[in-house]
């Protein structure tokens, strides 16, 4: 039977069948032969997801001093239902990823059709072509529980396979940087092996060529600058290793101006990663306790942080809004505390902060439906069968990645206790964590198994016009800091409400003029560290009772004259 993959916009490919995948080959060798004339280096990309994709087309982009491209780039990618539709596009030269950079589709256009340096492919043949073979497939890290990281395991199926395969396929002499986000101690101690034991197999005595180098992307506005100008740590398994991919990043990406970093074993590369992104999630975490503080205390946290950052050494103390989603944060640090015992084979237990942090960032979503449930009642209405909208199902600002976003911790916590959930995001075409909560990101690890009445969630779709979304609501969520939602005006969002509703502010979204209007036009506001609101509140209430003072003595005056 035919199988197709279907792209996010709807258009369907079929898969290839058996007797493609010798043509494929043939079509691949005749590519790599002609550029192999023109002195380029073969380089294969393994994984063209949100950092493959766009690592293959800054390698592709690559030039000599007289502006000749100096790779050639064949971008791998499995050819299954979910994710073969990358192929055919990227051969078009059409980006597989949302971006909001527009240096991504130009890049990857350029590359494709006038350059001729890069082309995709679903047969793991490529691999016998390669000189380099850059590794960015994924490594995830499977939580059984909400808000328990060390209740979990790191599943590196994807990459484990995807190191056997490589080195069935590669000559000796072949480099394979893996550039995935990995447990420390996986180039050594899992890839290592691997790789060697199929070398032997296979006849060969040398060991492989394994570096690491970790990826830094930040897919939004500098998705290309966040590869390309951007600082890199790596290292390789020995001096050859070493050697070899120092000169593949100095080639690639702009070390003059980013200087790199060699370290002296790919443990310490790999834990520099991870190290980093427990360190950022540990200063979101700590935030949340004084969030509670502020809401409970009548103090603004967002003002508090403001005065804070002048401060040079504090400059980065950051808010955390309605959680901390993204691929990197919430599962890094559980890499680290999985390694420690499954790879390093420790009993102890050292870690305190990293879970704690994780664990923290995980949940920090479901206090916005207590916020929304209290403002709703505030105005005596209950929060079961209540129209809610979203803004934003993105987990930042200003982009369309929507994975492990605290928005879908918002919408499945108010669904439990009974809420009707809209969502509006100018970024989010479909939001699949819920359209497709059955298969994605897998079938048995869609966040729907921690939260009960959640099949409905199946039909919600992202609302793309506000004023549609709007109508009728009882509340609105300001989950995310989109542009577009920066300079709402309150008297035009009551409007387009129909009348007074609930307020909840997750991302000091709203300034004090704002909430001000939002009270002053009968509605109820709330937000995540967001205490003095209570204040502005009391404050439009006394002014009304002035005011009604004010008109009673006036008429009281006006009947005695
Ligand atoms: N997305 C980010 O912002 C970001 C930032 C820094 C680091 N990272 C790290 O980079 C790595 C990749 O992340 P991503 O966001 O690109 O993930 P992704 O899921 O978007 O992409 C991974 C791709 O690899 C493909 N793949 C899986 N197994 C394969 C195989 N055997 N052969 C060929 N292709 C295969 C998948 O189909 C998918 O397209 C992860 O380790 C991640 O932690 C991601």
């Amino acid at each position: 039977m035919k199988q197709y993959s279907i792209s996010p916009d709807g258009e369907k490919f079929q898969l290839p069948e058996a007797d493609d995948y010798a043509k494929e080959f043939e079509r691949l060798k005749d590519s790599v032969h002609e550029q192999r004339e023109l002195g380029r280096e073969i380089v294969v990309v393994m994984g063209v997801g949100f950092v493959g994709a766009v690592m293959a087309a800054v390698v592709a982009d690559t030039e000599d001093e007289s502006g000749n491209p100096t790779k050639f780039v064949i971008g791998m990618q499995r050819p299954s239902t979910r994710s073969y539709w990358k192929i055919p596009l990227l051969n078009r030269g059409v980006p597989p990823v949302e971006a909001e950079d527009p240096e991504v589709a130009p890049m990857i256009h350029r590359c494709v059709n006038d350059k001729k340096s890069l082309i995709a492919t679903f047969t793991y043949d490529a691999l016998k072509l390669a000189d380099v073979v850059v590794v960015d497939v994924q490594c995830d890290y499977l939580k059984e529980s909400l808000g328990n990281v060390r209740d979990g395991r790191t599943d590196m199926d994807a990459l484990e396979k995807s190191l056997d395969v490589i080195a069935e396929h590669i000559s000796p002499e072949t480099l394979v940087l893996i550039e995935t986000t990995v447990a420390p101690g996986t180039t050594e101690q899992v890839a290592y092996p691997i790789m060697r034991k199929v070398f032997r197999k296979r006849g060969i005595e040398k060991d492989p060529l394994l570096a690491h180098s970790f990826e830094r992307v930040m897919p939004g506005k500098n998705y290309v600058a966040s590869i390309r100008d951007f600082w890199r740590v790596c290292s390789g398994i020995n001096e050859e290793a070493t050697n070899r991919v120092v000169k593949f990043l100095e080639e690639v990406i702009n070390t003059k101006e980013y200087p790199m970093t060699v370290l002296d074993r790919p443990i310490e590369s790999e834990t520099a990663k991870i190290v980093e992104n427990s360190f950022r999630a540990t200063i979101l975490a700590f935030l949340d306790e004084w969030s509670l503080f502020a809401e409970r205390n009548g103090v603004d946290l967002i003002k508090v942080l403001e005065a804070i950052r002048v401060r040079p050494t504090h400059s980065n103390i950051i808010f955390p809004g309605p959680g901390i989603g993204g691929y990197c944060l919430p599962k890094d640090g559980g890499l680290g505390v999985w390694a420690y015992r499954h790879i390093h084979g420790f009993e102890d237990d050292i870690f305190k902060i990293t879970p704690l942090a994780i664990d923290i960032n995980d949940t920090r979503a479901l206090h916005v439906a207590q916020l929304t449930r209290d403002a709703l009642r505030n105005m005596s209405r209950p929060l079961a069968a209540a129209e809610i909208l979203l803004l934003g199902a993105s987990y930042r600002e200003d982009v369309g990645d929507t994975r492990y976003s605290g928005s879908e911790l918002v919408v499945r916590r108010l669904t439990e206790m009974g809420a009707e959930l809209r969502v509006h995001d100018p970024y989010v075409q479909h939001w699949w964590e819920i359209e497709k909560q059955d298969e994605y990101p897998s079938s048995t690890h869609s966040l729907k198994r921690f939260f009960r009445s959640q099949d409905k969630l199946s039909d919600l779709r992202v609302e793309q016009d506000l004023k549609q979304a709007l109508k009728g609501t009882d509340a609105v969520i300001f989950a995310v800091r989109h542009k577009h939602y920066l300079d709402l005006n309150p008297d035009n969002v009551v409007e387009m409400a129909g009348g007074p509703l609930a307020i909840i502010d997750c991302f000091g979204i709203l300034d004090d003029d704002k909430i001000k209007r939002y009270f002053e036009l009968g509605c109820e506001v709330k937000g995540l560290g967001r205490g003095h609101v209570k204040r502005i509140k009391d404050q439009v209430r006394a002014e009304r009772e002035e005011m009604l003072m004010a008109l009673s003595a006036k008429h009281g005056t006006d009947s005695v004259t």
